[in-house]
């Protein structure tokens, strides 16, 4: 299975032209490198130029509504995204559930949508950070409650990144996880998929590491843990260290 490297750019940068020269290099940079899957996911305004400059890596979105179209002020729906092909979109980061107050029923409408409309959710899970939290207990709780009603028919397309809170960049005193600890949040994600619907569709499940990724570590989460690919926030915003990632990832056995 090809590895899965997502670049996640949040809120960045700050102009189309920016934009489009970011996405310029990544697709220069990654020219050759055919076996690993690249997504870049722009903020919404950037989605549509990028979407055309983009040849070798896919597109994807950030967050998607759940509502097809219609009177949702503010939301981009499924749909549009679909349209775009942008067949990725990240779900449940924790800069929105813990800074725009995004719940667990949100999150399921979302992964509902998306999975009944032949989309990858890249669904984000991560504890709250919160001192003395049981990490593993909180991530099977924001599990069951993302994949509550979903039929396992539509799991095919699903990602699950493993988001530690405090690994990822944007908060204080963050620091990568280990490989170690990512390999049993990974076997721990797939023992809830099969309490659910099963060895088998828990085997399937894509498994990725996110969280202060770089091209030093990002081999470490995919070689041996049986993660599938990592999610990139800071780093996919310098292209040199971003196409480092992937050559990083390039060679790996992904399984
Ligand atoms: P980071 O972000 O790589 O900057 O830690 C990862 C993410 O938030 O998806």
């Amino acid at each position: 299975m090809k590895s899965l490297i997502i670049a996640n750019w949040k809120s960045n940068p700050d102009s189309p032209e920016r934009a489009l020269l970011l996405a310029r290099k990544v697709e220069h940079g990654i020219r050759g490198i055919k076996d690993v899957e690249v997504v870049v996911a722009p903020p919404y305004p950037f989605l549509f130029p990028v979407a055309r400059m983009l040849t070798r890596a896919k597109l994807g979105a950030q967050d998607a509504g759940w509502e097809d179209i219609g009177p949702f002020t503010g939301e981009v729906s499924w749909r549009q995204l679909k349209r775009l092909k942008a067949h990725y979109v990240i779900i449940g980061h924790s800069e929105r559930k813990l800074r725009l107050g995004e719940t667990g029923e949100m999150i399921n409408k979302k992964l509902d949508a998306l999975l009944k409309h032949g989309m990858a959710p890249i669904l984000c899970v991560g504890g709250s950070g919160r001192q003395g939290e049981d990490t593993p207990g909180k991530i099977g709780e924001e599990l069951r409650a993302a994949l509550r009603g979903i039929s396992r028919r539509t799991l095919k397309n699903l990602v699950v990144a493993y988001e530690p809170i405090w690994a990822v960049s944007s908060n204080p005193d963050s620091r990568p996880d280990t490989p170690e600890n990512a390999f049993r949040a990974s076997l721990y994600i797939r023992r809830v998929f099969a309490g659910i619907f099963g060895r088998n569709a828990a085997e399937r499940i894509r498994v990725i590491y996110g969280g202060s990724v770089n091209k030093k570590n990002a081999a470490s989460f995919i070689e041996g843990t049986q993660m599938q690919g990592v999610l990139v926030g800071a780093a996919s915003l310098n292209p040199k260290e971003f196409v480092g990632i992937v050559q990083a990832a390039s060679g790996t056995t992904a399984n």
